[in-house]
C-alpha cells in the first residue's frame, strides 16, 4: 500500500495528472472541467443524460489483437480517486493533431448537433461504439446512454451509421497495447478517505478496522461502479468519510462456468459479465440489454446491484428465478446465503457489517424456459417500475417440474410468490394472478401507482404463459 497521503496520479489525454489534494468526493467531472476541459458537460449528475461522458482504457476480452478498449462512462459518477492508475481520454483528445474525429466531422455534416450541449457526449459514444467496430458490428444500443433535447434523433443516428471502420491513428494502434492495471491506493486529504485495496483480507480488515472506530452507520462505505452511491453524493449530498473501492480484488473479478454452476465475480461490471459469458443464453442477453445504458453498464456491477437492496433492480428478479446464491466474506470468514433470504427489509439485506458480496453462483442446469420483463417508461436507459423473473423447469415429456416466479417494484424487497410459483407449474395462470392480487401489495410512487403494479404484475403472468405455450406449439 501507498502511504496515506501519497496522493494518487493518471493518464489523462496522454499527460500524466498527479493529485494529492483533491477531496475524494469530488467527481470526475468537476475536476476535468476544474482544469479546462469543458467538453463534458454536466446535463443532470446522475448518469441518465451521458453529456458528461469521457473514455476509459480498458481490457478487451478474446482478441488477442486488441487487447484493450475504449469504455465511455459518466464522469459525474466517478470520484476522482477511483480514476488512479486508469488511462481516460475525453473529447478534447479526439480530435488528433487538430483534425476533427470521425465522429466529430459526421456530426458536424448530418446536423447531429444543435445548441450542441450533449453533442460531445455523443461523439464520446459514437467514438468508442466506432473503435469497438474492430472485433464485432455497430451496436445500434451504443448510444442509448446520451440524450438530446434539440436535435432529435435520426440525423445522431445517420451521423453514427455514416461510420466506417476506425481508422488508423494513434488512438487505434493504442487498443493494440494492453490497459492499464489497477494499483492499491491509499488517499486521504481533510474531507475524507479513499482506499483500493488490491487484496480481500486487507479489505476487510480495513473495512472492520474503520467501523470500529466511527460512530455512524455509513461512514464506510464499500464503493464499486458508484452508479448507486454517486447518486447519492451528488444529488442527495451524502458524504462517506471513508470510501472503500473493491474494483482491485482479484476475488470479485472471477467468472466460472462449470457443469455445476455459473459463478459471476460481484465486483464484473455488467459489459464485462457479457464479455466473459460469450455463451450466455438468450434470457440473459435480453436482460442486460434491458439494464440502464452502456455508459453505466461499463461502471455498474453486479454486487452493487443486489447490496444496495433497491425494490425496483433488475438483477434480484431474475436471479431469484433462477434459484442464485451469492457467496459472502467477512472478518470471520465465508458463507453461502440463498437469495430468497437475502433481503429483510426496504434497503436491508442480512449483510453483517463489514461483509462483500464475494460472487454469485447460478445452480445447473440451467431452468428450461426463462424469460425476464420489465416495464418501464423508457424501453433502455430507465429504471424499472414493475419487473419479473420467471423459470421453469421441465421434464423430458414436457410435464413442468417446477416453476419460478420473482418481482422487483410490487413490495419493499424484491420477492418469490412460491404460491403463484404451485399455480404456474399446475398450468393455471388464472390462479397464478388471483394469488399475486391476495398476495402483493405494491407501493406507490410517481413511476406508477399500486393499482398499475399489480395489473403489470398479473400482466407479466399472462405474457408468460402465452410466451410458454406458443413455445409449446412450435
Ligand atoms: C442512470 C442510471 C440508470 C440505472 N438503470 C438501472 C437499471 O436499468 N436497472 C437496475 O437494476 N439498476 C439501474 N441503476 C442502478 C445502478 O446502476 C445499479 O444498481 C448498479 O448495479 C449498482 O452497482 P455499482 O457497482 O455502481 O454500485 P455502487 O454504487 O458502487 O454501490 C451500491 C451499494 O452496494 C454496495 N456494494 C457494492 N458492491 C458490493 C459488494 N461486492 N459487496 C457488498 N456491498 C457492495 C455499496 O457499498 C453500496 O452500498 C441505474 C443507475 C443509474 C444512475
Ligand atoms: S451529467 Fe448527465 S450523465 Fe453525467
Ligand atoms: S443538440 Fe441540444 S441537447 Fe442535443
Amino acid at each position: 500500500m501507498r502511504s496515506a497521503t501519497a496522493g494518487f496520479e493518471f493518464l489523462l489525454n496522454g499527460k500524466l495528472v498527479r493529485n494529492n489534494a483533491v477531496a475524494p468526493q469530488v467527481t470526475l467531472l468537476d475536476y476535468l472541467r476544474g482544469r479546462g476541459l469543458t467538453g463534458a458537460k454536466e446535463g443532470c449528475a446522475e448518469g441518465e443524460c451521458g453529456a458528461c461522458a469521457v473514455l476509459f482504457v480498458g481490457s478487451a476480452v478474446g482478441s488477442a489483437r486488441h487487447p484493450s478498449v475504449y469504455r465511455p462512462v459518466n464522469s459525474c459518477l466517478i470520484p476522482v480517486p477511483a480514476a488512479s492508475g486508469c488511462e481516460i481520454y475525453t473529447v478534447e483528445a479526439l480530435a488528433e493533431s487538430g483534425k476533427l474525429c470521425d465522429a466529430q466531422r459526421a456530426m458536424a455534416e448530418r446536423g447531429g448537433s444543435q445548441c450542441g450541449y450533449c453533442t460531445p457526449g455523443f461523439v464520446v459514444s459514437m467514438f468508442a461504439e466506432q473503435f469497438r467496430q474492430c472485433d464485432s458490428g455497430f451496436d445500434p444500443h451504443g448510444l442509448g446512454g446520451n440524450l438530446c433535447r434539440c436535435t432529435g434523433y435520426r440525423p445522431i443516428r445517420d451521423a453514427m451509421q455514416s461510420l466506417g471502420p476506425p481508422p488508423d491513428t494513434p488512438m487505434r494502434r493504442r487498443l493494440e497495447l494492453p490497459a492499464p492495471t489497477v494499483d492499491p491506493l491509499r488517499y486521504e486529504t481533510a474531507e475524507g478517505r479513499f482506499s483500493r485495496p488490491c487484496d480481500l483480507g486487507e479489505c476487510l480488515n480495513l473495512a472492520t478496522e474503520r467501523i470500529a472506530r466511527v460512530a455512524e452507520d455509513d461512514a464506510v462505505q464499500f464503493v464499486a461502479g458508484n452508479t448507486d452511491l454517486g447518486v447519492m453524493t451528488n444529488l442527495r449530498h451524502r458524504r462517506f468519510r471513508h470510501l472503500i473501492s473493491l474494483d482491485g480484488i482479484p476475488a470479485l473479478r472471477g467468472f466460472s462456468d462449470t457443469d455445476d454452476a455459473i459463478e459471476i465475480g460481484a465486483g464484473l461490471t455488467l459489459t464485462e459479465i457479457g464479455d466473459r459469458w460469450p455463451g450466455a443464453p438468450d434470457f440473459f442477453r435480453d436482460w442486460l440489454r434491458l439494464f440502464a445504458s452502456p455508459l453505466i453498464r461499463n461502471r455498474a456491477t453486479l454486487g452493487g446491484n443486489l447490496a444496495t437492496a433497491s425494490p425496483i433492480g433488475d438483477a434480484a428478479p431474475l436471479l431469484l428465478a433462477l434459484d442464485a446464491e451469492l457467496v459472502v466474506s467477512g472478518v470471520n470468514g465465508e458463507r453461502t446465503i440463498p437469495l430468497h433470504s437475502f433481503y429483510v427489509a426496504y434497503r436491508q439485506t442480512v449483510l453483517q457489517r463489514g461483509e462483500v458480496i464475494l460472487s454469485v453462483r447460478i445452480p445447473k442446469p440451467l431452468p428450461d424456459f426463462v424469460r425476464f420483463y420489465k416495464v418501464a417508461k423508457r424501453r433502455v436507459d430507465d429504471i424499472s417500475t414493475v419487473a419479473a423473473g420467471i423459470a421453469i423447469r421441465t421434464e423430458e415429456s414436457g410435464r413442468i417440474l417446477t416453476a419460478r416466479i420473482a418481482f422487483g417494484g410490487v413490495g419493499p424487497i424484491p420477492l418469490r410468490v412460491p404460491d403463484a410459483e404451485q399455480a404456474i407449474a399446475d398450468g393455471d395462470a388464472e390462479r397464478a394472478k388471483d394469488i399475486l392480487r391476495a398476495n402483493i401489495r405494491p407501493m406507490s410512487d410517481h413511476r406508477g401507482s399500486a393499482g398499475y403494479r399489480l395489473s403489470m404484475a398479473c400482466s407479466l403472468v399472462d405474457k408468460f404463459n402465452w410466451e410458454y405455450r406458443k413455445r409449446g406449439r412450435q
